[in-house]
Protein backbone atom coordinates (compact mmCIF):
# COMPACT_ATOMS: atom_id res chain seq x y z
CA UNK A 1 0.00 0.00 0.00
CA UNK A 2 1.17 3.70 -0.69
CA UNK A 3 0.73 5.52 3.03
CA UNK A 4 2.07 9.06 3.22
CA UNK A 5 3.32 10.08 6.53
CA UNK A 6 2.40 13.54 7.22
CA UNK A 7 4.35 15.07 10.16
CA UNK A 8 6.13 18.27 11.98
CA UNK A 9 9.69 16.54 12.37
CA UNK A 10 11.52 13.57 11.57
CA UNK A 11 14.77 12.37 12.10
CA UNK A 12 17.55 12.74 11.24
CA UNK A 13 16.16 16.51 9.49
CA UNK A 14 14.34 17.85 12.06
CA UNK A 15 13.73 17.17 15.46
CA UNK A 16 12.67 18.42 19.23
CA UNK A 17 11.19 15.09 21.08
CA UNK A 18 10.50 11.13 20.22
CA UNK A 19 7.79 12.28 17.65
CA UNK A 20 10.93 13.12 15.56
CA UNK A 21 12.50 9.35 15.83
CA UNK A 22 9.04 7.79 15.28
CA UNK A 23 8.79 9.55 11.51
CA UNK A 24 12.29 8.88 10.83
CA UNK A 25 12.16 4.55 11.61
CA UNK A 26 8.76 3.74 11.25
CA UNK A 27 8.58 4.20 7.86
CA UNK A 28 11.72 1.87 6.96
CA UNK A 29 9.93 -1.07 8.95
CA UNK A 30 6.80 -0.39 7.15
CA UNK A 31 8.72 -0.47 3.69
CA UNK A 32 10.55 -3.89 4.93
CA UNK A 33 7.16 -5.16 4.85
CA UNK A 34 6.58 -4.06 1.36
CA UNK A 35 4.76 -0.92 1.59
CA UNK A 36 5.42 1.97 -0.37
CA UNK A 37 5.88 5.31 2.08
CA UNK A 38 5.91 9.09 1.01
CA UNK A 39 7.07 11.41 4.05
CA UNK A 40 6.05 14.72 4.25
CA UNK A 41 8.21 17.26 6.68
CA UNK A 42 8.68 21.10 6.51
CA UNK A 43 12.04 22.25 5.05
CA UNK A 44 13.35 24.25 8.00
CA UNK A 45 16.78 25.69 8.55
CA UNK A 46 17.78 22.77 10.84
CA UNK A 47 17.13 20.49 7.92
CA UNK A 48 20.21 19.70 6.05
CA UNK A 49 20.18 18.60 2.49
CA UNK A 50 22.10 16.96 -0.16
CA UNK A 51 21.72 16.59 -3.51
CA UNK A 52 17.88 17.76 -3.01
CA UNK A 53 15.69 17.93 -6.22
CA UNK A 54 12.96 20.49 -6.76
CA UNK A 55 9.86 17.96 -7.49
CA UNK A 56 6.85 20.69 -7.41
CA UNK A 57 8.31 23.92 -8.44
CA UNK A 58 4.94 26.09 -7.29
CA UNK A 59 1.99 25.14 -5.39
CA UNK A 60 -0.16 27.66 -4.79
CA UNK A 61 -2.22 28.21 -1.24
CA UNK A 62 -4.94 30.43 -0.83
CA UNK A 63 -5.16 32.55 2.33
CA UNK A 64 -7.67 35.65 2.62
CA UNK A 65 -5.15 38.13 2.15
CA UNK A 66 -2.78 37.01 0.17
CA UNK A 67 -2.10 33.51 -1.66
CA UNK A 68 1.01 32.11 -0.80
CA UNK A 69 3.82 29.83 -3.10
CA UNK A 70 5.83 26.89 -1.70
CA UNK A 71 7.59 24.62 -3.25
CA UNK A 72 8.15 20.70 -2.75
CA UNK A 73 12.31 19.68 -2.68
CA UNK A 74 12.96 15.38 -2.13
CA UNK A 75 16.38 14.00 -1.09
CA UNK A 76 17.91 10.99 1.13
CA UNK A 77 15.06 8.40 -0.68
CA UNK A 78 16.22 5.10 0.44
CA UNK A 79 14.20 1.66 -1.16
CA UNK A 80 10.65 1.74 -0.51
CA UNK A 81 10.87 5.63 1.22
CA UNK A 82 10.80 9.08 -0.51
CA UNK A 83 11.43 11.84 1.61
CA UNK A 84 9.59 14.93 0.65
CA UNK A 85 10.49 18.69 2.14
CA UNK A 86 7.57 21.70 1.77
CA UNK A 87 9.99 24.55 1.33
CA UNK A 88 8.42 27.76 2.17
CA UNK A 89 11.14 29.63 3.99
CA UNK A 90 9.08 32.95 5.30
CA UNK A 91 7.67 29.78 7.65
CA UNK A 92 10.15 27.24 7.75
CA UNK A 93 13.87 28.91 7.88
CA UNK A 94 14.24 30.04 11.72
CA UNK A 95 15.47 29.20 14.68
CA UNK A 96 13.34 26.75 16.15
CA UNK A 97 10.24 24.65 14.83
CA UNK A 98 7.94 25.61 17.06
CA UNK A 99 9.25 28.71 18.87
CA UNK A 100 11.85 30.41 21.23
CA UNK A 101 12.31 30.80 24.83
CA UNK A 102 9.83 34.02 24.22
CA UNK A 103 6.86 31.77 23.49
CA UNK A 104 5.19 30.32 20.55
CA UNK A 105 5.64 31.56 17.03
CA UNK A 106 2.32 33.87 16.56
CA UNK A 107 1.48 32.31 12.99
CA UNK A 108 2.03 28.72 13.59
CA UNK A 109 -1.36 27.78 12.90
CA UNK A 110 -0.85 29.69 9.11
CA UNK A 111 2.74 27.71 9.10
CA UNK A 112 0.93 24.51 9.68
CA UNK A 113 -2.29 25.06 7.72
CA UNK A 114 0.31 25.84 4.83
CA UNK A 115 2.37 22.51 5.42
CA UNK A 116 -1.03 21.04 4.95
CA UNK A 117 -2.41 22.11 2.10
CA UNK A 118 0.59 21.81 0.78
CA UNK A 119 0.84 18.10 1.21
CA UNK A 120 -2.32 17.39 -0.19
CA UNK A 121 -1.87 19.43 -3.13
CA UNK A 122 1.83 17.83 -3.85
CA UNK A 123 0.44 14.37 -3.42
CA UNK A 124 -1.55 15.26 -6.50
CA UNK A 125 1.64 15.32 -8.50
CA UNK A 126 3.84 12.98 -6.66
CA UNK A 127 1.21 10.44 -6.19
CA UNK A 128 -1.45 10.13 -4.07
CA UNK A 129 -1.52 7.40 -1.33
CA UNK A 130 -4.35 5.17 -0.05
CA UNK A 131 -3.74 6.59 3.57
CA UNK A 132 -2.59 9.94 4.84
CA UNK A 133 -0.59 9.39 8.48
CA UNK A 134 -0.78 12.11 10.16
CA UNK A 135 0.49 12.87 13.66
CA UNK A 136 -0.03 15.48 16.40
CA UNK A 137 -2.24 18.70 16.15
CA UNK A 138 0.69 20.33 13.34
CA UNK A 139 -1.00 17.93 10.55
CA UNK A 140 -4.50 17.69 12.11
CA UNK A 141 -5.85 19.73 9.08
CA UNK A 142 -4.80 17.04 6.67
CA UNK A 143 -8.14 15.35 8.06
CA UNK A 144 -10.11 18.48 8.28
CA UNK A 145 -9.47 19.56 4.91
CA UNK A 146 -9.93 16.28 3.16
CA UNK A 147 -13.60 16.18 4.97
CA UNK A 148 -14.71 19.61 4.02
CA UNK A 149 -12.87 21.87 1.47
CA UNK A 150 -11.25 18.62 -0.64
CA UNK A 151 -14.17 16.43 0.03
CA UNK A 152 -15.47 16.59 -3.53
CA UNK A 153 -11.85 16.24 -5.42
CA UNK A 154 -11.77 12.78 -7.22
CA UNK A 155 -8.36 12.96 -6.18
CA UNK A 156 -8.70 11.92 -2.76
CA UNK A 157 -12.23 9.65 -3.30
CA UNK A 158 -10.26 6.69 -2.07
CA UNK A 159 -7.88 8.26 0.16
CA UNK A 160 -8.34 7.36 3.84
CA UNK A 161 -6.51 9.09 7.19
CA UNK A 162 -5.16 7.75 10.16
CA UNK A 163 -4.30 10.19 12.91
CA UNK A 164 -1.70 9.23 15.64
CA UNK A 165 -1.53 11.34 19.00
CA UNK A 166 1.61 11.37 20.07
CA UNK A 167 1.36 14.26 22.81
CA UNK A 168 -2.49 14.94 24.02
CA UNK A 169 -1.11 18.66 26.00
CA UNK A 170 -0.57 20.04 22.64
CA UNK A 171 -3.73 20.92 21.08
CA UNK A 172 -3.07 23.63 18.73
CA UNK A 173 -5.22 26.08 19.88
CA UNK A 174 -6.05 29.41 18.15
CA UNK A 175 -8.53 32.32 18.25
CA UNK A 176 -11.48 31.44 16.03
CA UNK A 177 -10.79 34.44 13.40
CA UNK A 178 -8.04 31.83 12.11
CA UNK A 179 -10.95 30.07 10.25
CA UNK A 180 -11.49 32.85 7.38
CA UNK A 181 -7.59 33.69 6.81
CA UNK A 182 -6.82 29.64 6.27
CA UNK A 183 -10.06 29.69 4.11
CA UNK A 184 -12.19 27.17 6.38
CA UNK A 185 -15.73 27.23 6.08
CA UNK A 186 -17.31 28.64 9.56
CA UNK A 187 -19.25 26.02 10.26
CA UNK A 188 -16.06 24.17 11.51
CA UNK A 189 -16.65 26.03 14.30
CA UNK A 190 -19.35 24.29 16.19
CA UNK A 191 -18.84 21.81 19.46
CA UNK A 192 -19.16 18.68 17.01
CA UNK A 193 -15.95 19.73 15.54
CA UNK A 194 -13.11 22.57 16.02
CA UNK A 195 -14.69 24.58 18.52
CA UNK A 196 -13.17 24.31 21.68
CA UNK A 197 -14.40 27.16 24.50
CA UNK A 198 -14.97 29.52 21.72
CA UNK A 199 -11.42 29.10 20.55
CA UNK A 200 -10.32 26.76 17.08
CA UNK A 201 -8.88 23.50 18.22
CA UNK A 202 -6.89 21.89 15.20
CA UNK A 203 -6.08 18.48 17.54
CA UNK A 204 -10.09 18.30 17.96
CA UNK A 205 -10.31 18.45 14.29
CA UNK A 206 -8.59 15.42 13.55
CA UNK A 207 -10.14 13.30 16.37
CA UNK A 208 -13.69 14.05 15.18
CA UNK A 209 -12.55 13.68 11.57
CA UNK A 210 -9.72 11.33 10.86
CA UNK A 211 -10.87 7.68 9.96
CA UNK A 212 -8.75 6.30 12.71
CA UNK A 213 -7.09 7.35 15.48
CA UNK A 214 -4.13 5.73 17.16
CA UNK A 215 -1.70 6.42 19.87
CA UNK A 216 1.82 5.69 21.19
CA UNK A 217 1.42 2.89 23.82
CA UNK A 218 -2.40 0.54 24.81
CA UNK A 219 -2.42 1.96 28.59
CA UNK A 220 -2.05 6.24 27.04
CA UNK A 221 -5.10 5.10 24.75
CA UNK A 222 -7.13 4.73 27.63
CA UNK A 223 -6.01 7.22 29.50
CA UNK A 224 -6.49 9.99 27.26
CA UNK A 225 -10.20 8.67 27.65
CA UNK A 226 -9.95 10.20 30.79
CA UNK A 227 -10.66 13.44 32.32
CA UNK A 228 -6.96 13.17 34.02
CA UNK A 229 -5.35 12.56 31.16
CA UNK A 230 -7.44 13.78 28.37
CA UNK A 231 -6.97 17.24 28.27
CA UNK A 232 -10.65 18.25 27.71
CA UNK A 233 -10.89 16.09 24.69
CA UNK A 234 -11.78 12.96 26.51
CA UNK A 235 -15.42 13.03 25.98
CA UNK A 236 -14.29 13.55 22.00
CA UNK A 237 -12.01 10.53 22.30
CA UNK A 238 -14.88 8.43 24.26
CA UNK A 239 -17.09 8.98 21.44
CA UNK A 240 -14.77 7.35 18.93
CA UNK A 241 -13.27 4.53 21.08
CA UNK A 242 -14.16 1.97 18.52
CA UNK A 243 -11.86 3.56 15.81
CA UNK A 244 -9.10 4.30 18.97
CA UNK A 245 -6.01 2.26 19.23
CA UNK A 246 -2.93 2.06 21.30
CA UNK A 247 0.11 0.86 19.48
CA UNK A 248 3.72 0.93 21.13
CA UNK A 249 6.43 2.50 19.37
CA UNK A 250 9.71 1.32 18.67
CA UNK A 251 13.22 1.66 19.07
CA UNK A 252 15.28 1.69 16.29
CA UNK A 253 18.04 -0.05 17.13
CA UNK A 254 20.32 1.08 14.42
CA UNK A 255 20.65 4.10 15.99
CA UNK A 256 20.02 3.65 19.78
CA UNK A 257 22.29 -0.01 20.39
CA UNK A 258 25.82 -0.37 22.45
CA UNK A 259 27.25 -2.35 20.26
CA UNK A 260 27.13 -0.39 17.52
CA UNK A 261 26.44 2.86 18.63
CA UNK A 262 28.82 5.78 17.33
CA UNK A 263 29.04 8.41 20.06
CA UNK A 264 29.94 6.43 23.26
CA UNK A 265 33.35 6.09 24.61
CA UNK A 266 33.43 2.02 24.38
CA UNK A 267 31.34 -0.85 22.68
CA UNK A 268 29.42 -3.09 24.93
CA UNK A 269 26.63 -5.90 25.30
CA UNK A 270 24.92 -8.37 27.68
CA UNK A 271 27.74 -11.01 26.61
CA UNK A 272 30.45 -8.52 27.38
CA UNK A 273 29.94 -5.68 29.36
CA UNK A 274 32.89 -4.25 30.29
CA UNK A 275 32.31 -1.14 27.78
CA UNK A 276 29.82 0.19 30.05
CA UNK A 277 32.17 0.95 33.03
CA UNK A 278 34.21 3.07 29.96
CA UNK A 279 31.27 5.07 29.25
CA UNK A 280 30.45 5.69 32.66
CA UNK A 281 33.91 6.90 33.18
CA UNK A 282 33.67 9.13 30.20
CA UNK A 283 30.36 10.51 31.07
CA UNK A 284 31.91 11.69 34.05
CA UNK A 285 34.22 13.26 32.87
CA UNK A 286 31.78 14.89 29.91
CA UNK A 287 29.67 16.24 32.82
CA UNK A 288 32.75 17.42 34.56
CA UNK A 289 32.43 15.19 37.78
CA UNK A 290 35.81 14.28 39.36
CA UNK A 291 36.86 12.36 41.94
CA UNK A 292 33.71 9.65 42.07
CA UNK A 293 34.30 6.47 43.32
CA UNK A 294 33.42 3.62 40.84
CA UNK A 295 30.85 2.25 42.76
CA UNK A 296 29.01 5.27 43.25
CA UNK A 297 25.79 5.01 41.15
CA UNK A 298 25.39 7.44 38.54
CA UNK A 299 21.41 8.59 37.56
CA UNK A 300 20.97 9.95 34.50
CA UNK A 301 18.38 12.57 32.83
CA UNK A 302 17.73 13.23 28.89
CA UNK A 303 14.82 15.32 28.78
CA UNK A 304 12.97 18.28 27.58
CA UNK A 305 12.42 20.79 30.81
CA UNK A 306 8.64 20.40 30.77
CA UNK A 307 6.08 19.75 33.39
CA UNK A 308 4.95 16.80 31.57
CA UNK A 309 8.26 14.85 32.75
CA UNK A 310 7.58 15.25 36.14
CA UNK A 311 10.44 17.85 37.11
CA UNK A 312 8.40 19.23 39.94
CA UNK A 313 8.61 16.42 41.93
CA UNK A 314 12.14 16.22 40.94
CA UNK A 315 12.30 19.79 42.87
CA UNK A 316 10.40 18.50 45.76
CA UNK A 317 12.89 15.70 46.65
CA UNK A 318 16.10 17.18 45.29
CA UNK A 319 17.63 18.83 48.56
CA UNK A 320 17.34 15.03 50.17
CA UNK A 321 18.30 13.26 47.01
CA UNK A 322 21.66 14.93 47.12
CA UNK A 323 21.98 13.39 50.21
CA UNK A 324 22.23 9.92 48.99
CA UNK A 325 24.85 7.91 47.58
CA UNK A 326 24.58 9.06 44.37
CA UNK A 327 25.62 11.25 41.05
CA UNK A 328 22.82 13.09 39.00
CA UNK A 329 23.30 13.91 35.46
CA UNK A 330 21.10 16.24 33.49
CA UNK A 331 21.02 16.77 29.90
CA UNK A 332 17.61 18.85 29.07
CA UNK A 333 16.41 22.20 27.91
CA UNK A 334 13.24 23.67 28.25
CA UNK A 335 11.45 25.72 31.13
CA UNK A 336 14.28 27.91 32.74
CA UNK A 337 12.77 26.83 36.61
CA UNK A 338 14.03 23.36 36.03
CA UNK A 339 16.90 24.71 34.21
CA UNK A 340 17.55 26.83 37.22
CA UNK A 341 17.04 24.56 40.39
CA UNK A 342 19.34 21.72 38.77
CA UNK A 343 21.84 25.03 38.03
CA UNK A 344 21.69 25.73 42.06
CA UNK A 345 22.02 22.07 43.01
CA UNK A 346 24.66 21.92 40.78
CA UNK A 347 26.94 24.92 42.52
CA UNK A 348 25.60 23.13 45.71
CA UNK A 349 26.69 19.43 45.06
CA UNK A 350 29.39 19.87 42.90
CA UNK A 351 30.62 16.03 43.16
CA UNK A 352 26.97 15.20 42.95
CA UNK A 353 25.20 16.55 40.62
CA UNK A 354 25.85 18.40 37.19
CA UNK A 355 23.74 19.94 34.42
CA UNK A 356 24.40 20.53 30.88
CA UNK A 357 21.41 22.98 29.49
CA UNK A 358 21.49 21.46 25.34
CA UNK A 359 19.78 19.70 22.73
CA UNK A 360 22.70 17.32 22.10
CA UNK A 361 22.33 14.04 20.23
CA UNK A 362 25.63 12.90 21.16
CA UNK A 363 25.31 13.64 24.71
CA UNK A 364 22.16 11.70 24.70
CA UNK A 365 24.41 8.87 23.70
CA UNK A 366 26.47 8.86 26.60
CA UNK A 367 23.93 9.38 29.04
CA UNK A 368 22.14 6.58 28.10
CA UNK A 369 25.30 4.31 27.94
CA UNK A 370 27.22 5.75 30.91
CA UNK A 371 24.48 6.14 33.59
CA UNK A 372 23.75 3.35 35.85
CA UNK A 373 20.29 4.05 36.21
CA UNK A 374 17.80 6.52 33.95
CA UNK A 375 14.87 8.55 35.92
CA UNK A 376 11.81 9.44 34.07
CA UNK A 377 9.02 10.24 36.78
CA UNK A 378 6.40 11.81 34.27
CA UNK A 379 3.42 13.29 35.39
CA UNK A 380 2.30 11.55 31.85
CA UNK A 381 3.98 10.13 29.29
CA UNK A 382 2.09 8.63 25.93
CA UNK A 383 4.82 6.40 25.00
CA UNK A 384 8.56 7.87 26.41
CA UNK A 385 11.27 6.32 24.20
CA UNK A 386 14.47 6.76 26.70
CA UNK A 387 13.36 4.22 29.00
CA UNK A 388 13.06 1.78 26.36
CA UNK A 389 16.73 2.60 24.74
CA UNK A 390 17.96 2.37 28.63
CA UNK A 391 17.14 -1.06 28.59
CA UNK A 392 19.67 -1.82 25.55
CA UNK A 393 22.20 0.17 27.43
CA UNK A 394 21.90 -1.99 30.63
CA UNK A 395 20.76 1.55 32.42
CA UNK A 396 17.72 0.33 34.50
CA UNK A 397 15.02 2.94 34.37
CA UNK A 398 13.16 4.31 37.48
CA UNK A 399 9.60 5.94 35.85
CA UNK A 400 6.02 6.79 37.06
CA UNK A 401 3.98 3.98 36.11
CA UNK A 402 2.02 5.94 33.29
CA UNK A 403 1.29 5.41 29.95
CA UNK A 404 3.79 3.95 27.64
CA UNK A 405 6.37 3.99 30.79
CA UNK A 406 3.88 1.64 32.56
CA UNK A 407 3.56 -0.22 29.39
CA UNK A 408 7.15 -1.19 28.90
CA UNK A 409 8.43 -1.15 32.66
CA UNK A 410 8.19 -4.19 34.55
CA UNK A 411 8.83 -4.06 37.85
CA UNK A 412 12.19 -5.20 39.46
CA UNK A 413 11.71 -8.17 42.18
CA UNK A 414 14.29 -9.33 44.00
CA UNK A 415 12.92 -12.49 44.65
CA UNK A 416 11.99 -14.04 41.68
CA UNK A 417 14.84 -12.02 40.13
CA UNK A 418 12.56 -10.85 37.45
CA UNK A 419 11.47 -7.44 36.26
CA UNK A 420 13.41 -4.33 34.44
CA UNK A 421 13.37 -1.33 36.42
CA UNK A 422 11.89 0.18 39.42
CA UNK A 423 8.24 2.35 39.21
CA UNK A 424 5.65 4.43 41.44
CA UNK A 425 1.68 5.22 40.49
CA UNK A 426 1.08 8.05 43.02
CA UNK A 427 2.28 11.35 41.90
CA UNK A 428 4.18 13.31 44.80
CA UNK A 429 7.66 13.66 45.46
CA UNK A 430 7.87 10.70 48.35
CA UNK A 431 6.45 8.10 46.48
CA UNK A 432 9.70 8.94 43.91
CA UNK A 433 12.11 9.70 46.45
CA UNK A 434 11.02 6.29 47.93
CA UNK A 435 11.51 4.51 44.93
CA UNK A 436 14.78 6.19 43.89
CA UNK A 437 16.23 5.14 47.42
CA UNK A 438 15.02 1.45 46.54
CA UNK A 439 17.16 0.98 43.27
CA UNK A 440 20.08 2.87 45.04
CA UNK A 441 19.61 -0.03 47.82
CA UNK A 442 19.16 -2.49 44.82
CA UNK A 443 22.26 -1.93 43.41
CA UNK A 444 24.31 -2.27 45.85
CA UNK A 445 23.96 -5.87 45.60
CA UNK A 446 26.29 -5.75 42.17
CA UNK A 447 25.35 -9.79 41.46
CA UNK A 448 21.33 -9.31 41.19
CA UNK A 449 21.34 -5.95 39.54
CA UNK A 450 23.87 -7.73 36.92
CA UNK A 451 20.45 -9.84 36.37
CA UNK A 452 18.37 -6.80 36.11
CA UNK A 453 20.40 -4.92 33.71
CA UNK A 454 20.41 -7.93 31.15
CA UNK A 455 16.75 -8.25 31.86
CA UNK A 456 16.03 -5.33 30.26
CA UNK A 457 19.20 -5.88 27.41
CA UNK A 458 17.62 -8.76 26.54
CA UNK A 459 13.59 -7.22 26.13
CA UNK A 460 13.22 -6.14 22.34
CA UNK A 461 11.14 -3.39 21.35
CA UNK A 462 12.03 -2.78 17.71
CA UNK A 463 9.00 -1.78 15.20
CA UNK A 464 8.47 -4.96 13.27
CA UNK A 465 5.54 -5.96 16.02
CA UNK A 466 4.21 -2.17 15.50
CA UNK A 467 4.34 -1.69 12.21
CA UNK A 468 2.29 -4.62 11.42
CA UNK A 469 -0.66 -3.52 13.69
CA UNK A 470 0.03 -0.12 11.52
CA UNK A 471 -0.44 -2.28 8.20
CA UNK A 472 -3.60 -3.75 9.60
CA UNK A 473 -5.23 -0.17 10.64
CA UNK A 474 -4.20 0.94 7.09
CA UNK A 475 -6.10 -2.13 5.65
CA UNK A 476 -9.18 -1.37 7.77
CA UNK A 477 -9.09 2.04 6.85
CA UNK A 478 -8.81 1.67 3.12
CA UNK A 479 -11.78 -1.19 2.81
CA UNK A 480 -13.83 1.28 4.83
CA UNK A 481 -13.22 4.45 2.25
CA UNK A 482 -13.36 1.81 -0.64
CA UNK A 483 -17.03 1.11 0.52
CA UNK A 484 -17.95 4.31 0.97
CA UNK A 485 -16.54 5.81 -1.80
CA UNK A 486 -18.57 6.86 -4.48
CA UNK A 487 -17.78 4.94 -8.05
P1 LIG B 1 9.26 13.43 24.23
O1 LIG B 1 9.00 13.18 22.81
O2 LIG B 1 8.03 13.65 25.04
O3 LIG B 1 10.26 14.52 24.46
P2 LIG B 1 10.48 10.76 24.26
O4 LIG B 1 11.07 9.97 25.36
O5 LIG B 1 9.51 10.07 23.40
O6 LIG B 1 9.89 12.10 24.88
O7 LIG B 1 11.61 11.21 23.25
C1 LIG B 1 12.59 12.14 23.54
C2 LIG B 1 13.64 12.10 22.45
O8 LIG B 1 14.31 13.37 22.42
C3 LIG B 1 14.70 11.05 22.69
O9 LIG B 1 15.24 10.61 21.46
C4 LIG B 1 15.74 11.85 23.47
O10 LIG B 1 17.03 11.30 23.39
C5 LIG B 1 15.66 13.20 22.81
N1 LIG B 1 16.04 14.32 23.68
C6 LIG B 1 15.29 14.92 24.62
N2 LIG B 1 15.98 15.92 25.20
C7 LIG B 1 17.19 15.94 24.61
C8 LIG B 1 18.37 16.75 24.77
N3 LIG B 1 18.43 17.73 25.67
N4 LIG B 1 19.44 16.50 23.98
C9 LIG B 1 19.37 15.49 23.07
N5 LIG B 1 18.31 14.69 22.88
C10 LIG B 1 17.24 14.92 23.64
C1 LIG C 1 5.56 12.55 22.42
C2 LIG C 1 5.43 11.95 23.80
C3 LIG C 1 6.32 10.76 24.04
C4 LIG C 1 6.35 9.83 22.84
C5 LIG C 1 6.71 10.61 21.60
C6 LIG C 1 6.75 9.74 20.35
O1 LIG C 1 6.49 13.55 22.35
O2 LIG C 1 5.59 12.90 24.81
O3 LIG C 1 5.88 10.04 25.18
O4 LIG C 1 7.29 8.80 23.04
O5 LIG C 1 5.77 11.61 21.38
O6 LIG C 1 5.54 9.09 20.13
Amino acid sequence: MHIAFVASECVPFSKTGGLADVVGALPRALAALGHQVSVYVPLYRQTKLTDAQTVVRSITIPFDDQYRFCSVKTAANQPGIRFNFVDFPEYFDREALYGTSAGDYPDNAERYALFSRAVLEASKVLGVPQVFHCHDWQTALVPVLLKTLYSEDPAFKDTGTVFTIHNMGYQGLFPSDILPLLMLPWDLLTMSKMEFFGQVNFLKGALVLSDFITTVSKKYSHEIQTTEYGFGLEGVLRGRSATVAGILNGADYEEWSPQTDKFIAAKFSAQDMAGKQACKQDLLKTFGIVGAKEETPVIGIVSRFAAQKGFDLITQVMDRLALEEMILVVLGTGDKLYEEMFQRMQKQFPKKVAIRVAYDNAMAHKVESGADMFLMPSRYEPCGLNQIYSLKYGTVPIVRATGGLDDTIEPWDATSRKGTGFKFTEYNGEALLATIRHALKAYRDQGSWQTLMKNGMGRDFSWNASAREYGKIYEKVRQARMAIAPA
